[in-house]
């Protein structure tokens, strides 16, 4: 048997069709629980929609009271902004599921309630079950937690989730940006929030030394 002959039905290497499947869209699941700052939430949707990304929502009951009492927006408005929109007891949410494959998941703004039950691992809704699946598969999972001042249960729950592989960031303002309206404010912080998933807004004063 002669092993060098070419077999005829087997491609030539230069027949192979080296085309990859087009790559998909970038995922990124964002949660919103009920601390004050929905705006920030609300501004990281807006961002990430003109930055071309697929986004899967969850908003908390308490986040909705929250959206009413601190803006004009309506749920319906912000559940517009979204590529898919899931009830937050919805456990069989593809995001549910680390098969489901997403490049991260911000929860903005975060209560510390929600803090201590992704810190806990208790996955009683799709918001702390979606935050426990990017941890387990490793994936970027940033917080911005906000409360102040911070107790020792809520530092505690901060650093064991960082461990845990987590990103805590709370949204303090940058006041070197000399911002002339609280929007601005705001857009430094989503901006920087979205720095963490290399992602550039643009839209935002970056520091680049003292000022000549
Ligand atoms: C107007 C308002 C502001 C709130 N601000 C905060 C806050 O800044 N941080 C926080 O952790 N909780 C805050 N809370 C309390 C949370 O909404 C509450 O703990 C709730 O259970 C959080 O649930 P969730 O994480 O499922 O949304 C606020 C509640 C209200 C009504």
């Amino acid at each position: 048997m002669d092993l060098f002959k070419t077999r005829s039905n087997q491609p030539e290497p230069s027949e192979i069709n080296h085309a990859q499947p087009p790559r998909r869209r970038r995922r990124i699941i964002v949660a919103l629980t009920g601390a004050t700052g929905s705006i920030l939430g609300i501004k990281t949707l807006i961002a990430l929609r003109q930055l071309n990304i697929e986004t899967h929502l969850v908003i908390s009951k308490w986040a909705e009271a929250t959206i009413k009492y601190e803006t004009d927006y309506t749920i319906p408005n912000i559940r517009a902004l979204a590529d898919n929109v899931y009830n937050i007891n919805d456990m069989s949410a593809p995001i549910a599921s680390g098969s489901f494959r997403v490049d991260g998941m911000l929860v903005v703004p975060c209560s510390v309630k929600t803090l201590a039950a992704i810190n806990s691992g208790i996955c009683d809704d799709l918001i702390c079950r979606a935050a426990d699946v990017v941890l387990k598969e490793r994936r970027r999972l940033v917080l911005a937690v906000r409360e102040t001042p911070l107790s020792s249960i809520h530092l505690q729950n901060m650093l064991s989730v960082t461990q845990a592989g987590g990103i805590i960031f709370p949204p303090v303002p940058a006041f070197y940006v000399k911002p002339s309206s609280v929007d601005e404010l705001v857009d430094h912080s989503v901006g920087r929030m979205l720095d963490l998933f290399d992602l550039d807004t643009g839209d935002f004063e970056r520091w680049e030394g003292w000022k000549k």
